[in-house]
């Protein structure tokens, strides 16, 4: 039985963390083609930070931010997914132009729920939907990976980074992954990344030392500030796919390709969705951490009412891996 109100963490404009503020609102009414999901954690996303730095398009308040949750059924009028089903909630507009995850329970489109079944921890499950998803996508869709290539991941501490890493390796590909800070380069041998790379912003002369062809594949993640060294950085057929934007900067001014591309090598990129991420990768991933092949990278866990001080975490960059909130 849901209750006739939740506590919500709610943005009434762009501010800084202690803009976050928790308040009761009217649990969501689910209509057709709707879910209404009871969230037991949260992971957090640069979106969220964009969000809140007014930086992100389109997004209205006051609105509860939250492009992912993962929790459990409670209502699903349509009959498409059945009441306890676990479900993972990503994108689409969440917590952007409708109300996402920062919440006790939330409201999406059916398609927007990954179904899945699995017995680990609420942690575990609340760090994966977007980062798996975004990496996935990015390996598939983006640069079409294949085993025995190498891949060079720009940004490679940030959860979407590990995330790549992990799945990576699984594919039998070796790893060349980027941070500015020697101190976490441990997190990513850990995850198991074949090379970590200290990033002042010029790498390739670094990777093609390991590589000297150049990468098969690079994930960018930092933005345009370090997307001509990464081109630079990759082999002739290669590609490179535009993912994300830690830098906060992710436009090309005055873009000349022939100047702007090395000769041969492919810029492409990805934005996607929960359809991006079948309900059999999910659940192959899920049973993959609970046989102990792959290990989550999951940075620290907050209550509910730490949210001001997991966004001020996020903000400084402190973390190797996923900040996840537990309801
Ligand atoms: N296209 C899509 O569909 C999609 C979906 C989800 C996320 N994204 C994007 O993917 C990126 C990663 O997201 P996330 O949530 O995984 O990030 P995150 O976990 O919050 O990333 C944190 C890491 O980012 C690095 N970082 C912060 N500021 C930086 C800067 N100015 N330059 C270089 N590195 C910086 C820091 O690494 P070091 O201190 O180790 O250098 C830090 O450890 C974001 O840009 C996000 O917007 C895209």
């Amino acid at each position: 039985m849901t209750g006739t109100t939740m506590r919500a963490v709610v943005l009434d404009g762009p501010g800084p963390p202690e803009a976050l503020r928790i308040a009761e609102l009217p649990v969501p009414e689910p209509g057709p083609g709707q879910v209404l999901i009871r969230v037991t954690a949260f992971g957090l996303n640069r979106s969220e930070l964009h969000t809140r730095l007014g930086l992100a398009e389109g997004v209205t308040f006051p609105r509860v931010p939250g492009i992912e949750a993962t929790g459990v059924v409670v209502a699903c009028p349509g009959g498409e997914l059945v009441e306890g089903q676990q479900v993972a909630a990503m994108m689409g507009g969440m917590g952007r132009t409708f109300d996402g995850g920062y919440a006790e329970y939330t409201c999406v489109p059916v398609r927007q729920a990954v179904p899945f079944t699995s017995s680990l921890p609420a942690a575990t499950l609340g760090a994966v939907p977007e980062m798996l998803q975004t990496a996935h996508g990015s390996l598939t869709t983006g640069l079409d990976a294949r085993a025995g290539q190498t891949l060079l991941v720009r940004g490679g501490t940030s959860s979407v980074g590990m995330a790549a890493a992990v799945l990576a390796k699984r594919l039998g590909m070796t790893v060349l992954s980027t941070t500015r800070s020697p101190a976490k380069a441990a997190a990513l041998t850990a995850a198991g990344v074949d090379h970590v790379l200290l990033d002042d912003g010029q790498v390739a002369d670094e990777v093609r030392h390991l590589v000297p062809d150049g990468v098969d594949t690079a994930l960018e993640l930092v933005g345009t500030p370090t997307l001509p060294d990464t081109l630079r950085a990759t082999r002739v057929h290669g590609v490179v796919c535009f993912t994300g934007m830690l830098s906060n900067e992710w436009t090309v001014r005055d873009f000349y390709p022939i100047e702007y591309l090395p000769t041969g090598v492919r810029l492409t990129a990805y934005g996607g969705d929960a359809t991006d991420l079948p309900s059999s990768v999910l659940q192959s991933f899920l049973d993959a951490v609970d046989a102990g092949e792959v290990t989550v990278p999951v940075h620290r866990t907050y209550r509910f009412d730490e949210i001001r001080q997991a966004h001020a975490d996020m903000e400084a960059g402190v973390a190797a891996g996923k900040l996840v909130v537990l309801i």
